[in-house]
């Protein structure tokens, strides 16, 4: 490990803390490395950076503890990246639970040179703090001041509702494939 890197924090202060403190923004400039067989960025190329901001977002909100993915509620892509282009991603946490965070993130795309900023990526990821033995770790409370953040909330609560309905009506998550080569 590098000298100058910090171990994960052990123990976590749980005093409240704002919506703006853990907030963070990458950027990186998109090249023929991350193109697809069009030649525009690979979908995956731009969950990866969704994740690793989310993932940022909420373990400054966990007081520097890890924080893993345990689901991606919502993920789309409304226009496309293209190779050239300067990638903004923007993660905010929404919401907390005891152990979870829900992260909503934005992604924006302009022209390396300049040009119009486009918003082509949103999603919504939940995020579970870990202990150091792996397990589920607590979070602090979130503290919402303003109105969108409010609004923020909210809907990150709506979407835990549907979660659950959802488990309820048709159980978890689990894809049910056919065998490979069935018709
Ligand atoms: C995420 C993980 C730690 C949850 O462990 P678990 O034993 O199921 O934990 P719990 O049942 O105690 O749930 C812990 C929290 O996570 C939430 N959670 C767990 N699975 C979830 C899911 N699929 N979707 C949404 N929330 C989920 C629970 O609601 C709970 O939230 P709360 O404490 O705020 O109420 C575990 O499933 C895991 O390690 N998954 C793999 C993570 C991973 O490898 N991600 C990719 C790389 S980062």
């Amino acid at each position: 490990m590098p000298a100058d890197t910090e171990p994960p924090a052990r123990d976590v202060d749980l005093t409240p803390r704002p919506v703006e403190a853990s907030q963070v923004t990458l950027s990186r400039i998109m090249t023929q490395l991350d193109a697809n067989a069009l030649g525009n960025v690979h979908g995956g190329v731009i969950m990866r950076e969704v994740d690793t901001t989310a993932g940022m977002a909420a373990a400054r909100h966990a007081g520097g503890r890890i924080c893993v993915t345990a689901a991606i509620d919502e993920l789309s892509f409304r226009e496309p990246v293209h190779v050239g282009d300067l990638l903004l991603v923007s993660a905010s946490v929404h919401d907390v639970g005891r152990t979870s965070l829900e992260v909503g993130v934005k992604v924006e795309a302009e022209p390396w040179r300049g040009g119009r900023r486009r918003h082509t990526t949103s999603a919504y990821l939940v995020m579970v703090c870990l202990d150091e033995d792996g397990g589920p770790a607590p979070v602090p409370p979130l503290v919402v001041t303003s109105e969108d953040d409010r609004r923020r909330q909210a809907q990150a609560r709506i979407r835990r509702e549907v979660r659950r309905e959802r488990i309820d009506r048709i159980g978890a998550w689990e894809p049910e494939l056919p065998e490979p080569g069935t018709p």
